[in-house]
Protein backbone atom coordinates (compact mmCIF):
# COMPACT_ATOMS: atom_id res chain seq x y z
CA UNK A 1 0.00 0.00 0.00
CA UNK A 2 1.16 3.64 -0.44
CA UNK A 3 0.24 7.16 0.79
CA UNK A 4 0.67 9.27 -1.27
CA UNK A 5 1.21 12.50 0.30
CA UNK A 6 2.24 10.84 3.63
CA UNK A 7 3.94 14.11 5.24
CA UNK A 8 0.73 16.45 4.97
CA UNK A 9 -2.01 17.18 6.77
CA UNK A 10 -4.10 13.81 5.28
CA UNK A 11 -1.69 12.02 4.98
CA UNK A 12 -0.03 11.53 8.67
CA UNK A 13 -3.96 11.29 9.85
CA UNK A 14 -4.31 8.56 6.96
CA UNK A 15 -1.74 6.64 8.55
CA UNK A 16 -2.74 7.24 12.22
CA UNK A 17 -6.35 5.95 11.12
CA UNK A 18 -4.68 2.57 8.97
CA UNK A 19 -2.44 1.94 12.54
CA UNK A 20 -5.50 2.16 14.90
CA UNK A 21 -7.53 0.22 13.01
CA UNK A 22 -4.74 -2.10 12.67
CA UNK A 23 -5.52 -2.52 8.57
CA UNK A 24 -3.40 -5.39 6.95
CA UNK A 25 -0.94 -3.58 5.24
CA UNK A 26 1.99 -5.73 4.57
CA UNK A 27 4.11 -2.80 3.35
CA UNK A 28 3.49 0.27 3.47
CA UNK A 29 5.18 3.28 0.98
CA UNK A 30 5.47 6.60 2.06
CA UNK A 31 5.46 8.95 -0.62
CA UNK A 32 6.24 12.66 -1.23
CA UNK A 33 7.78 15.72 -3.20
CA UNK A 34 11.04 15.25 -3.05
CA UNK A 35 11.53 17.54 -0.34
CA UNK A 36 10.23 15.18 1.90
CA UNK A 37 12.06 12.32 0.17
CA UNK A 38 14.43 10.67 3.33
CA UNK A 39 12.47 12.09 6.32
CA UNK A 40 10.90 9.41 8.82
CA UNK A 41 7.41 8.86 9.78
CA UNK A 42 6.08 6.65 12.70
CA UNK A 43 4.03 3.58 11.86
CA UNK A 44 3.43 0.82 12.77
CA UNK A 45 5.55 0.77 16.23
CA UNK A 46 8.73 1.63 13.24
CA UNK A 47 9.41 3.78 11.05
CA UNK A 48 8.98 4.39 7.47
CA UNK A 49 11.33 6.14 5.15
CA UNK A 50 9.51 8.69 2.72
CA UNK A 51 10.44 8.55 -0.94
CA UNK A 52 10.56 10.85 -3.56
CA UNK A 53 6.59 9.78 -5.35
CA UNK A 54 8.74 10.63 -8.62
CA UNK A 55 10.96 7.72 -8.70
CA UNK A 56 8.35 5.42 -7.36
CA UNK A 57 7.33 1.98 -9.22
CA UNK A 58 3.83 1.65 -8.54
CA UNK A 59 3.44 -1.50 -9.29
CA UNK A 60 4.59 -2.57 -6.23
CA UNK A 61 1.32 -1.89 -4.37
CA UNK A 62 -2.25 -2.96 -4.71
CA UNK A 63 -3.58 0.49 -3.05
CA UNK A 64 -2.79 3.98 -3.27
CA UNK A 65 -4.50 6.90 -1.25
CA UNK A 66 -3.71 9.67 -2.65
CA UNK A 67 -3.41 13.13 -0.08
CA UNK A 68 -1.69 15.51 -2.48
CA UNK A 69 -3.44 18.38 -4.05
CA UNK A 70 -5.35 18.25 -7.61
CA UNK A 71 -2.50 18.60 -9.99
CA UNK A 72 -0.32 16.09 -8.09
CA UNK A 73 -3.20 13.62 -8.27
CA UNK A 74 -3.62 14.35 -11.96
CA UNK A 75 0.11 13.75 -12.26
CA UNK A 76 0.54 10.30 -10.49
CA UNK A 77 -3.07 8.97 -10.12
CA UNK A 78 -3.21 7.78 -14.00
CA UNK A 79 0.24 6.28 -13.51
CA UNK A 80 -0.65 4.32 -10.31
CA UNK A 81 -3.90 3.19 -12.49
CA UNK A 82 -1.96 2.08 -15.46
CA UNK A 83 0.17 -0.24 -13.07
CA UNK A 84 -2.92 -1.80 -11.40
CA UNK A 85 -3.05 0.02 -8.48
CA UNK A 86 -6.71 0.89 -6.93
CA UNK A 87 -6.73 4.33 -6.06
CA UNK A 88 -8.31 6.79 -3.44
CA UNK A 89 -8.12 9.81 -4.23
CA UNK A 90 -8.47 12.95 -1.66
CA UNK A 91 -8.22 15.70 -3.74
CA UNK A 92 -11.12 17.61 -5.73
CA UNK A 93 -9.00 16.01 -8.93
CA UNK A 94 -11.71 13.84 -10.33
CA UNK A 95 -14.60 14.11 -7.66
CA UNK A 96 -17.02 15.74 -10.20
CA UNK A 97 -16.03 13.24 -13.16
CA UNK A 98 -19.28 11.23 -14.06
CA UNK A 99 -17.26 7.52 -14.16
CA UNK A 100 -15.67 8.04 -10.98
CA UNK A 101 -17.59 7.48 -7.36
CA UNK A 102 -17.61 10.22 -5.29
CA UNK A 103 -17.97 8.17 -2.27
CA UNK A 104 -19.24 9.00 2.05
CA UNK A 105 -18.59 5.56 3.24
CA UNK A 106 -21.70 5.51 5.37
CA UNK A 107 -23.63 6.95 2.68
CA UNK A 108 -22.60 5.54 -0.57
CA UNK A 109 -20.55 3.13 0.32
CA UNK A 110 -21.93 0.61 -2.00
CA UNK A 111 -20.85 2.78 -5.07
CA UNK A 112 -16.97 1.90 -4.00
CA UNK A 113 -15.69 -0.01 -7.53
CA UNK A 114 -12.20 0.05 -9.11
CA UNK A 115 -9.80 0.86 -9.99
CA UNK A 116 -10.47 5.28 -8.97
CA UNK A 117 -12.67 6.36 -5.88
CA UNK A 118 -13.25 9.69 -5.37
CA UNK A 119 -14.03 11.40 -1.39
CA UNK A 120 -15.28 14.58 -1.11
CA UNK A 121 -14.49 17.83 -0.02
CA UNK A 122 -14.45 17.55 4.34
CA UNK A 123 -17.49 19.76 4.76
CA UNK A 124 -19.13 18.17 2.32
CA UNK A 125 -18.34 14.74 4.01
CA UNK A 126 -19.54 16.11 7.17
CA UNK A 127 -22.41 17.86 6.30
CA UNK A 128 -23.97 14.98 4.33
CA UNK A 129 -22.94 11.99 7.64
CA UNK A 130 -25.51 14.14 9.13
CA UNK A 131 -28.09 15.00 6.60
CA UNK A 132 -28.09 11.87 4.38
CA UNK A 133 -30.34 9.75 6.81
CA UNK A 134 -32.65 12.54 7.02
CA UNK A 135 -32.56 13.08 3.13
CA UNK A 136 -33.67 9.15 2.75
CA UNK A 137 -36.55 9.59 5.45
CA UNK A 138 -38.10 13.17 4.29
CA UNK A 139 -36.49 14.11 0.76
CA UNK A 140 -34.34 17.30 1.45
CA UNK A 141 -35.02 20.11 -1.09
CA UNK A 142 -32.99 22.34 0.60
CA UNK A 143 -29.91 22.95 2.58
CA UNK A 144 -28.77 26.29 3.63
CA UNK A 145 -25.45 26.14 5.32
CA UNK A 146 -22.51 27.92 7.30
CA UNK A 147 -19.58 26.31 7.98
CA UNK A 148 -16.73 27.30 10.03
CA UNK A 149 -13.95 25.87 8.87
CA UNK A 150 -10.48 25.27 11.05
CA UNK A 151 -6.72 25.78 9.67
CA UNK A 152 -6.41 21.96 9.20
CA UNK A 153 -8.89 21.81 6.45
CA UNK A 154 -5.70 24.27 3.93
CA UNK A 155 -2.91 21.72 5.18
CA UNK A 156 0.05 21.15 7.37
CA UNK A 157 1.54 24.38 6.82
CA UNK A 158 -1.58 25.99 7.48
CA UNK A 159 -1.47 24.67 11.00
CA UNK A 160 1.92 25.95 11.64
CA UNK A 161 0.98 28.99 10.21
CA UNK A 162 -1.96 29.57 12.69
CA UNK A 163 0.26 28.28 15.45
CA UNK A 164 2.94 30.44 15.06
CA UNK A 165 0.63 33.65 14.09
CA UNK A 166 -0.89 32.87 17.94
CA UNK A 167 1.75 33.18 19.45
CA UNK A 168 4.01 36.12 17.59
CA UNK A 169 0.58 37.79 18.12
CA UNK A 170 0.41 37.35 21.70
CA UNK A 171 4.10 38.55 21.91
CA UNK A 172 3.03 41.78 20.55
CA UNK A 173 3.92 41.53 16.59
CA UNK A 174 2.43 41.18 12.92
CA UNK A 175 3.77 38.40 11.13
CA UNK A 176 3.00 38.11 7.59
CA UNK A 177 0.95 35.38 6.24
CA UNK A 178 2.58 33.03 3.93
CA UNK A 179 -0.38 30.44 3.12
CA UNK A 180 -3.70 32.31 4.51
CA UNK A 181 -4.22 35.49 2.59
CA UNK A 182 -4.01 37.52 6.13
CA UNK A 183 -2.74 36.34 9.37
CA UNK A 184 -5.79 33.84 10.72
CA UNK A 185 -4.99 34.43 14.35
CA UNK A 186 -7.59 35.90 16.00
CA UNK A 187 -8.96 36.32 13.09
CA UNK A 188 -11.28 34.97 10.66
CA UNK A 189 -12.52 35.49 6.64
CA UNK A 190 -15.58 34.50 5.19
CA UNK A 191 -13.79 33.56 2.50
CA UNK A 192 -12.52 30.53 1.25
CA UNK A 193 -10.80 29.78 -2.07
CA UNK A 194 -11.78 31.67 -5.40
CA UNK A 195 -14.91 33.52 -6.00
CA UNK A 196 -16.42 32.11 -9.01
CA UNK A 197 -19.50 34.39 -9.13
CA UNK A 198 -21.51 35.30 -5.56
CA UNK A 199 -20.22 31.89 -4.37
CA UNK A 200 -16.44 30.76 -3.78
CA UNK A 201 -15.36 27.61 -4.61
CA UNK A 202 -15.64 26.00 -1.55
CA UNK A 203 -18.91 27.07 -1.62
CA UNK A 204 -19.80 25.35 -4.58
CA UNK A 205 -17.97 22.29 -3.77
CA UNK A 206 -21.18 21.80 -1.18
CA UNK A 207 -23.48 21.93 -3.85
CA UNK A 208 -22.24 20.09 -6.82
CA UNK A 209 -20.96 17.17 -4.18
CA UNK A 210 -23.91 17.15 -1.94
CA UNK A 211 -25.81 16.48 -5.54
CA UNK A 212 -23.57 14.07 -6.61
CA UNK A 213 -23.13 12.10 -3.23
CA UNK A 214 -26.89 12.06 -2.70
CA UNK A 215 -27.66 11.42 -6.53
CA UNK A 216 -29.88 14.45 -6.13
CA UNK A 217 -29.36 16.88 -8.84
CA UNK A 218 -32.38 18.90 -8.16
CA UNK A 219 -31.21 19.90 -4.36
CA UNK A 220 -30.66 23.47 -3.74
CA UNK A 221 -27.59 24.35 -1.92
CA UNK A 222 -26.62 27.79 -0.32
CA UNK A 223 -23.54 27.54 1.49
CA UNK A 224 -21.66 29.98 3.11
CA UNK A 225 -17.89 29.03 4.32
CA UNK A 226 -15.54 30.97 6.70
CA UNK A 227 -12.68 30.18 8.42
CA UNK A 228 -11.78 30.66 12.01
CA UNK A 229 -8.86 30.36 13.79
CA UNK A 230 -8.99 26.93 15.28
CA UNK A 231 -6.51 23.87 14.27
CA UNK A 232 -8.89 21.56 13.61
CA UNK A 233 -12.20 20.19 13.18
CA UNK A 234 -15.02 22.23 11.39
CA UNK A 235 -18.32 23.43 12.35
CA UNK A 236 -21.36 23.23 10.19
N1 LIG B 1 -6.90 18.93 5.11
C1 LIG B 1 -8.15 18.49 4.99
O1 LIG B 1 -8.95 18.53 5.95
C2 LIG B 1 -8.64 17.89 3.71
C3 LIG B 1 -9.89 17.30 3.68
C4 LIG B 1 -10.37 16.71 2.52
C5 LIG B 1 -9.58 16.71 1.40
N2 LIG B 1 -8.36 17.30 1.42
C6 LIG B 1 -7.55 17.22 0.21
O2 LIG B 1 -6.49 16.31 0.46
C7 LIG B 1 -5.34 16.73 -0.25
C8 LIG B 1 -4.17 16.90 0.71
O3 LIG B 1 -4.48 17.94 1.63
P1 LIG B 1 -3.57 18.24 2.89
O4 LIG B 1 -4.39 19.15 3.71
O5 LIG B 1 -3.05 17.00 3.51
O6 LIG B 1 -2.34 19.07 2.22
P2 LIG B 1 -0.87 19.28 2.81
O7 LIG B 1 -0.86 19.19 4.28
O8 LIG B 1 -0.39 20.52 2.16
O9 LIG B 1 -0.04 18.03 2.23
C9 LIG B 1 0.27 17.92 0.86
C10 LIG B 1 1.07 16.65 0.63
O10 LIG B 1 1.31 16.53 -0.78
C11 LIG B 1 2.71 16.31 -0.99
N3 LIG B 1 3.15 16.90 -2.25
C12 LIG B 1 3.15 18.21 -2.61
N4 LIG B 1 3.67 18.37 -3.84
C13 LIG B 1 4.03 17.13 -4.26
C14 LIG B 1 4.64 16.63 -5.45
N5 LIG B 1 4.98 17.45 -6.43
N6 LIG B 1 4.86 15.31 -5.54
C15 LIG B 1 4.51 14.46 -4.54
N7 LIG B 1 3.94 14.87 -3.38
C16 LIG B 1 3.70 16.19 -3.25
C17 LIG B 1 3.37 17.04 0.18
O11 LIG B 1 4.68 16.53 0.33
P3 LIG B 1 5.94 17.42 0.81
O12 LIG B 1 6.08 17.16 2.29
O13 LIG B 1 7.07 16.85 0.05
O14 LIG B 1 5.64 18.84 0.47
C18 LIG B 1 2.44 16.65 1.32
O15 LIG B 1 2.73 15.35 1.78
C19 LIG B 1 -5.73 18.02 -0.99
O16 LIG B 1 -6.13 17.70 -2.30
C20 LIG B 1 -6.89 18.53 -0.18
O17 LIG B 1 -7.75 19.35 -0.94
C21 LIG B 1 -7.86 17.87 2.54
Amino acid sequence: MAVLGATGAVGRELLAVLERRGFPVTELFALASARSAGKRLPFGGAEVVVQNADDFDFGTCNILFCCADSDVARRFVPRAIEAGCCVVDNSSAYRMESDVPLVVPEINGDEVRPPLVANPNCTTAITLVALAPLHRRWRMQRLVAATYQAASGAGAAAISELLSHTNATLKGSRPKPSVFPRSLAFNLFPHIGDFVGSYTKEELKLEQETRKILNEAQIKVSAFCVRVPVVRAHSV
